[in-house]
């Protein structure tokens, strides 16, 4: 099993138990690449990337910084320093915003080990036409925003965006086809969608270029979470 055909599975649990709980049931030797967002890291701290880490777990932390240069450069060196292999940023926050989250990960990371891959956020999925231009009075289609906001973080040096999946050709035209599209908003064919409108099946997303996918409540809320990992790891990895 190679790493980088890992579907990222999204630790959504309001607990630390609940966390180790679902971790538990996977055999020991499967080692995981997972998604850890803000309600887990807010509750629980770094301890969460500790544990998971310590049980060699990848790790994508997934807390999307926005603010002043100064201070993301600050965070995004301490983050660094807890040894996770992803993490991300609002491209909102501007090109010299992300650089500064890259210098901070970069000076942040132990000596001899990888720096962290840094991507984006572009708009997030929740925001409409209606959002866009009333709240963030910006005039254009939020497609046209999405290309614009991942064009201003491969300049900025970035790895790449998160997306969704039905963007991902538009994004690498725009940028290169090295630039890595996350994709979430995955599901199994015939699987519950839950709040998701708009997804793809893991085949569909390797296909049309996705590089990683996120997965959440189709593994963590499946009656066997470890089948369900599987059979969408086995999805992922034949589409090609
Ligand atoms: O449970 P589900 O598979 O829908 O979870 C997907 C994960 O990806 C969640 O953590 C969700 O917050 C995140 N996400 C998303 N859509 C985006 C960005 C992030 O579903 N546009």
């Amino acid at each position: 099993m190679t790493q980088e055909k890992r579907p990222l599975i999204a630790l959504d649990f309001p607990t630390f138990e609940a966390m180790k709980d679902f971790l538990g049931k996977f055999p020991e030797d499967e080692k995981l690449f997972v998604k850890i967002g803000m309600e887990l890291y807010y509750a629980q701290g770094p301890r969460v990337i500790s544990y998971v880490k310590s049980l060699g777990h990848s790790v994508f932390l997934d807390l999307k910084l926005h603010d002043i240069p100064n201070t993301v450069y600050r965070s995004m060196r301490v983050l660094a320093q807890m040894g996770v292999e992803m993490t991300n940023v609002h491209a909102a926050g501007g090109v010299e915003m992300m650089q500064a989250a890259k210098d901070g990960l970069r000076d942040g990371t132990v000596k001899g080990k990888e720096v962290p891959l840094l991507i984006a956020v572009t708009q997030l999925t929740s925001t409409s036409q209606e959002i866009l231009n009333e709240d963030q009075n910006i005039q254009t289609s939020v497609q046209d925003s999405v290309v614009h906001y991942a064009k201003r973080t491969a300049l900025a040096g970035l790895d790449g965006v998160v997306s969704s999946a039905q963007e991902v050709a538009l994004i690498k035209n725009a940028t290169s086809k090295a630039f890595i599209c996350l994709t979430p908003g995955i599901r199994m064919a015939g699987g519950d969608h839950g709040d998701q409108k708009r997804v793809m099946t893991p085949q569909e997303a390797r296909k049309i270029g996705s590089d990683y996918i996120v997965v959440g409540r189709p593994i963590t809320q499946a009656k066997d979470p470890v089948d369900a990992y599987y059979q969408i790891y086995k999805a992922w990895n034949e589409a090609i």
